[in-house]
């Protein structure tokens, strides 16, 4: 028994996977007693109620803050299911357990520890595999728009959402297959309301926060998001019948050609072009705004100019996108 308790304490110090053994107690360490999430568990409200109460002192990713210890392989994660679900109801969050209970009326404290065993401590657990079912974007949430609020968090997760580190320091991690991204769309959603820009999360709540989401699940996370919820945002571009083709034709030669190349290949065609993912107005609203540059008075919605030019990159380039070209 001695000896037996000694390689127990030694395979557990080095890491080593624990062996199926028991201490004084009775308590098994290792694989032969992982904890049993329920069926019942929700996962998806689990990561949001994580993200929302508990990710300010644990972080995201469970590694701890100053205000709060690591959950990875935490104490309360190795007792079981149901005693983390008890440590929950009764203690979290700290300061205010009320916020997350575990009663008739609320499954907060299971869905959240559900959560924090099968993303956070997937070796603890078994019964995960209930599929998290796939965020839903609602047709409120605007990608294009959100592809053009995202420019503010670039900086520090990169264009395509890789993430960014320099010198060995993390400016912001990759939104690929990101923590919050594998819950519902509301709690990525209030993520980004709440805590993104991180030194100034105002800069993006409530609209912005919404678009934003959708374009981080639906450009990075593909697998993560219903894909059709990902198509009704982006309706064709209905080109109106009073735009003249050729007159358009005529104009991007005259004043776009020479930077955005006579094929479009410079910003104006397929996913590079932004403004071309969305309505009509959004194309013709962005070269009557600032194009070309520094005169863009030379094709105003005014003169004809820019309906006619948008028609014609719509039609030339970008004719998937497109809806009534004659
Ligand atoms: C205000 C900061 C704060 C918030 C918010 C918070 N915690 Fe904690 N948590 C702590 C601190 C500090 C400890 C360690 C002290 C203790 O054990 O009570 C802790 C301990 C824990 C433990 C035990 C870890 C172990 O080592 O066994 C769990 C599990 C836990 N928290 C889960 C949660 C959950 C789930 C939420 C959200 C519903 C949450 N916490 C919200 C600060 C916080
Ligand atoms: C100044 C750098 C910076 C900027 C700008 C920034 N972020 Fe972050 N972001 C971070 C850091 C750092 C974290 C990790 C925070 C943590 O661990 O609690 C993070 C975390 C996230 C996460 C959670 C990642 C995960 O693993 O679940 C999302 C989603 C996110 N950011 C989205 C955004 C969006 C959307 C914007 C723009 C509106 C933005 N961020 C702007 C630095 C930044
Ligand atoms: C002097 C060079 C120049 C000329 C001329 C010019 N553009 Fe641009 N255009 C740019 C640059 C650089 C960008 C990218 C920077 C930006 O977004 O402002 C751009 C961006 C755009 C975009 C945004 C693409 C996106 O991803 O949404 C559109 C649309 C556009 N131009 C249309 C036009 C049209 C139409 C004309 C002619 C009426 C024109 N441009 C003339 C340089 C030019």
């Amino acid at each position: 028994m001695r000896a037996g308790k000694l390689i127990c304490l030694l395979s557990v110090l080095s890491l080593a996977i624990a062996l199926g053994c028991a201490d004084s107690d009775g308590q098994f360490v290792g694989s032969s007693q992982k904890a049993q999430v329920p069926t019942v568990a929700n996962l998806t409200s689990g990561i949001s109620n994580y993200a929302s109460a508990c990710a300010a002192c644990h972080a995201i990713d469970g590694s701890g803050t100053e205000r709060g210890n690591s959950l990875l392989g935490c104490e309360s994660c190795k007792a079981g299911f149901d005693p983390l679900v008890s440590r929950i109801h009764a203690t979290m969050p700290e300061g205010n357990p009320a916020a997350c209970q575990d009663s008739e009326s609320d499954t907060c404290a299971r869905d959240t520890a559900a959560h924090i065993l099968c993303a956070l401590n997937p070796d603890l657990v078994e019964g995960c595999d209930e599929a998290i079912s796939l965020a839903v974007v609602p047709p409120e949430a605007d990608r294009v728009q959100g592809a053009e609020s995202y420019a503010q968090c670039q900086f520090c997760h990169g264009a395509e959402g890789q993430g960014v580190t320099f010198n060995g320091t993390v400016f912001g991690p990759p939104l690929t297959d990101c923590q919050v991204c594998q819950g519902s769309f509301e709690g990525l959603e209030s993520y980004i309301h709440d805590t993104m820009p991180p030194s100034a999360p105002t800069n993006c709540s409530g609209q912005c926060a919404l678009d934003t989401a959708a374009h981080v699940l639906c450009a990075f996370n593909p697998d993560l998001v219903d894909a059709e919820s990902c198509e009704i945002t982006i309706p064709k571009a209905v080109i109106p019948a009073t735009a003249d083709l050729a007159a358009g034709e005529a104009s991007y030669a005259a004043l776009c050609s020479q930077c955005h190349f006579a094929d479009g290949s410079f910003r104006l065609s397929g996913p590079d072009c932004l403004s071309c993912q969305g309505d009509f107005s959004v194309l013709s609203g962005r070269i009557h705004i600032s194009m070309p540059p520094p005169l863009p008075a030379l094709c105003s919605l005014g003169n004809g100019c820019a309906e006619n030019v948008a028609a014609y990159v719509f039609c030339e380039f970008n004719p998937e996108r497109a809806e009534g070209c004659p």
